[in-house]
């Protein structure tokens, strides 16, 4: 092993029958070389980003596969954004892979935001049924949630991540200097995620992240680590007992029941995804409030918290009807009934999906206020 370890730390995801880690540090890119020896693939390898990220990375991660890759190496660049989440960017993948000539020994190295990852996860798993990938996440979303727990799929016209499958990485590889490029609002969001693991895990992580705001902000790396690795841990552990997400793996997914409806109903332009969860986080707190579970002392420490990132706290002309109905639709109901995942305090979250519809309503009347 290189002078690199020193510098990183390691996460193990245990599954049965695949164990994989996730490596956080700073600068830490050149380990890509090293995976890719450990891992040991013997054809082509094939790397998938889009054109933001490849412009300032690309040629950092040719530049480790070509130290190792004895068969060279095939790019495959998407344009950047949520629409091209979509069975077509797979089948234009599939044909740069096969001309490039790809076969079951190949690999596929993910750089990018989520969005690479969803889509070069989901072409792993299906091309010629299944090769392997590592994933090198570029956003914060996707270095703290998305890359990690084999999640992998795209969209379609009637709904979000709707074709699927879980696919695990066998490698993931978390440099903060990436985000050094993010533009300023999608470096924000990303925030949302982490305050969401200390709001169902872990109260220590909830009280970091409002007390050293300014300095997260500012993007200063090694006050950054720290948020980083704990929620690696805390996804690493929930992904570790509910792969499939038969349980426990639907923590993960607080505030994203109301988040999803609102960036629906407002056709994905007016909230990114991280502000969006911002938004559904504290609906959550109010729904559970209203069911006598926490104090407005709850929802009240979220909008304390999530307002110093920038996030969205209140949005006064949420449309209830619409959200409503488009909760119905979400993949998360089950047999068309409402599931959610409500606080108990900061630091723990249950599932209930006995909530009555009245209490959704109050909830959402709440976001409308600015005073709240
Ligand atoms: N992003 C939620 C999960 O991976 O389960």
């Amino acid at each position: 092993m290189s002078d690199l370890t020193s510098k990183l730390k390691t996460v193990w995801i245990q599954l049965s029958g695949h164990s994989y880690p996730i490596y956080i540090g700073i600068d830490i890119v050149p380990i890509l070389a090293e995976e890719l020896i450990r891992l040991g693939w013997k054809g082509k390898i094939g790397i998938i980003t889009d054109t933001h990220v490849a412009r300032y990375y690309l040629s950092l991660c040719e530049e480790q596969v070509k130290k190792v890759s004895p068969q060279g190496y095939v790019v495959h660049v998407l344009p950047p954004g949520e629409e091209y989440k979509t069975l077509q960017q797979i089948e234009e993948i599939c044909t740069t892979m096969l001309q490039g000539g790809l076969d079951r020994s190949s690999g596929i190295v993910a750089l990018g935001g989520g969005v690479v990852g969803d889509v070069a996860g989901y072409f792993s798993a299906s091309y010629m049924r299944g090769i392997p990938f590592i994933q090198v996440p570029t956003t914060i979303v996707s270095q703290v949630d998305a890359s990690i727990g084999g999640k992998t799929g795209v969209n379609h016209p009637l709904g979000k991540n709707i074709l699927g499958a879980f696919h695990q990485p066998h490698s993931v590889i978390i440099d903060l200097n990436l985000l050094a490029t993010l533009p300023e609002r999608i470096y924000r969001e990303g925030f949302s995620e982490i305050i969401k693991h200390g709001i169902i895990a872990d109260e220590g992580l909830f009280e970091y992240c409002r007390d050293n705001a300014e300095l997260l902000i500012q993007k200063d790396l090694n006050c950054l680590l720290y948020p980083v690795i704990r929620s690696c841990e805390i996804k690493a552990d929930i992904v570790m007992k509910d792969e499939k997400e038969q349980n426990i793996r639907a923590y993960l997914n607080y505030g994203h029941t109301f988040g999803h409806a609102f960036e629906a109903v407002t056709q994905y332009k007016t909230f990114l995804h991280g502000e969006a969860v911002a938004l559904g986080m504290i609906t959550a707190a109010e729904v559970a409030v209203q069911m006598g579970f926490v104090s407005e002392d709850v929802p009240q420490r979220h909008r304390e918290v999530l307002a110093k990132y920038g996030l969205p706290i209140h949005w006064s002309v949420l449309p209830v009807d619409e959200v409503m109905q488009s909760m119905k639709r979400d993949k998360k109901a089950k047999a068309g009934k409402l599931r959610f995942i409500l606080p108990r305090r900061i630091g723990e979250v249950s599932i209930d999906s006995n909530v009555p519809e009245d209490f959704v309503r109050q909830a959402l009347e709440k976001i409308k206020s600015p005073s709240n």
